[in-house]
């Protein structure tokens, strides 16, 4: 089977390793992929935007499936297109996509079907949202509805920092057109959890839990980054917690899209926030998380191949799903400066026994050798039959691989570690 995997980060080196452990990946193209992925599948200079490249390209390459994983290409209806030309594919049609696409559109959603969520008013013009901000509770969490590479999230601790945020969004258009329609949310506390599921829109089989660091810095501190490491599972999320969400949460979800005419296939990310009134929707994701696959596939038992394509062919409920009873962690090594501005174009490198444990997120092949390409550069993740270990490991690894000007949180899994120590 020669399968096309959509993306370039280290997500999909993750997903490219774990579906090469099926026989019947025979060949494994990636679009545009990296230097780094280039080790484990087939490369060409195709942006994961470029609807029509990718389509041309799948159907001069006779590509039997693919795997669509990032949002942009699923919001811009990749599956509708590849399929349009018979090319079956893991990853929701643009209609199910939306549930990333639009926050207002999910809001909507979940108020509809009395999914638990953060109370919001949504605007589409600048005026009404700057009066509702005179008397809005803060903190208040003002939001871009439209895709925003992860960055059209602004907590305001005061009113003046909401009313900059509302006008950087809707006068200025930081966002571009993502933020001409904002939500303004009520403030959730409590700890986040990530959790990833399969679902045809018949079943659904949530992977393991996981949990992101998205802060820049150590303890939580300075910018908000697309992801500085994770681990799974998630200690906050007991079995407790899991059964409330399937009940309150992902089950209605799938129904409610189902319900919609909007019938979400491939894998439904849920970011959870535990408040103390239960678990309620951060947001969805339609598409595998950043680097929360690099800790969830490598502890996945079954076959990553087969759950796809059960998924496209909607009988996921015959399929197992069943993961390692271990922990895992990534640490992401990044350049010095990132989420701002980063030097590129730095060897890397990475003992030959520690490839196996590196997903390759911005690096390319320069002169023969690997040299950093991005800001986030290399996902490390290690597995064990803790989270200490898991941790420990991770660390140890990440200290035998150099580049220049290379920077990496310190404390990943610490808080999770507070939770189980509690
Ligand atoms: P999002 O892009 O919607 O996931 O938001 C990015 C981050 O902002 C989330 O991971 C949360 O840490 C935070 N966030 C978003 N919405 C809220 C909320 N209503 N209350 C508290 N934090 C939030
Ligand atoms: N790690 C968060 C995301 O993938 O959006």
């Amino acid at each position: 089977m020669k399968i096309l995997v959509v993306g370039g980060g280290g997500r999909e080196h993750a997903v490219i390793k774990k579906l090469k452990e099926n026989p019947k990946a025979e060949k494994i193209f990636a679009l545009p992929g990296n230097g780094g992925i280039a080790a484990d599948a087939e490369c060409a200079g195709i942006k994961a935007t470029d609807i029509p490249g990718i389509v041309n390209f799948a159907k001069e390459n006779g590509i039997d499936y693919a795997v669509v994983t990032p949002d942009d290409p699923l919001v811009l209806g990749c599956v509708d297109a590849l399929e349009a030309e018979g090319i079956p594919c893991f990853g929701p049609r643009a209609n199910a996509a939306i549930i990333e696409g639009s926050k207002i559109f999910s809001k909507r959603l979940m108020q509809k079907y009395g999914i638990p969520t953060a109370a919001c008013e949504v605007f589409e013009e600048m005026e009404p949202a700057l009066e509702y901000l005179k008397t809005a509770p803060l903190p208040a969490v003002v939001k871009a509805d439209g895709l925003a590479l992860g960055k059209g999230v602004i907590i305001a601790e005061t009113r003046e920092e909401a009313e900059e945020a509302v006008r950087g969004m809707m006068q200025d258009l930081k966002f571009g057109k993502s933020g001409s329609r904002i939500l303004i949310e009520e403030f959730l506390e409590g700890p986040e959890v990530s959790v990833l599921a399969f679902t045809d829109g018949k079943a659904m089989k949530p992977m393991v839990s996981s949990m992101d660091h998205k802060r820049a810095g150590d303890g939580d501190t300075g910018l908000n980054t697309g992801g500085m490491g994770t681990i799974a599972p998630n200690p906050y999320y007991t079995e407790e917690v899991a059964a409330r969400c399937m009940q309150e949460i992902f089950l209605p979800t799938m129904a409610a899209m189902n319900a919609e005419g909007r019938t979400f296939r491939g894998c439904l990310y849920f970011g959870l926030m535990i408040t103390e009134k239960g678990p309620k929707v951060i947001e969805y994701n339609c598409r595998f998380g950043d680097p929360e696959t690099q800790v969830v596939l490598p502890l996945l038992k079954s076959d990553l191949l087969e759950i796809m394509l059960a998924v496209t062919e909607e009988r996921l409920s015959e399929v197992p799903v069943e993961f390692e009873d271990g922990a895992a962690c990534c640490v992401i090594m990044a350049s010095e400066g990132y989420p701002v501005a980063y030097g590129k174009g730095y060897p890397i490198t990475i003992p030959a026994d520690l490839l196996e444990k590196v997903y390759v997120a911005g690096a390319a092949v320069k002169d023969g050798a690997l040299v950093t390409s991005g800001g986030r550069v290399l996902g490390v993740t290690e597995t064990a039959e803790s989270l200490p270990e898991a941790i420990e490991k991770a660390y140890a690894d990440v200290a035998r691989i150099h580049f220049d000007n290379e920077y990496y949180r310190k404390d990943i899994g610490q808080r999770g570690l507070a939770a189980v120590t509690k």
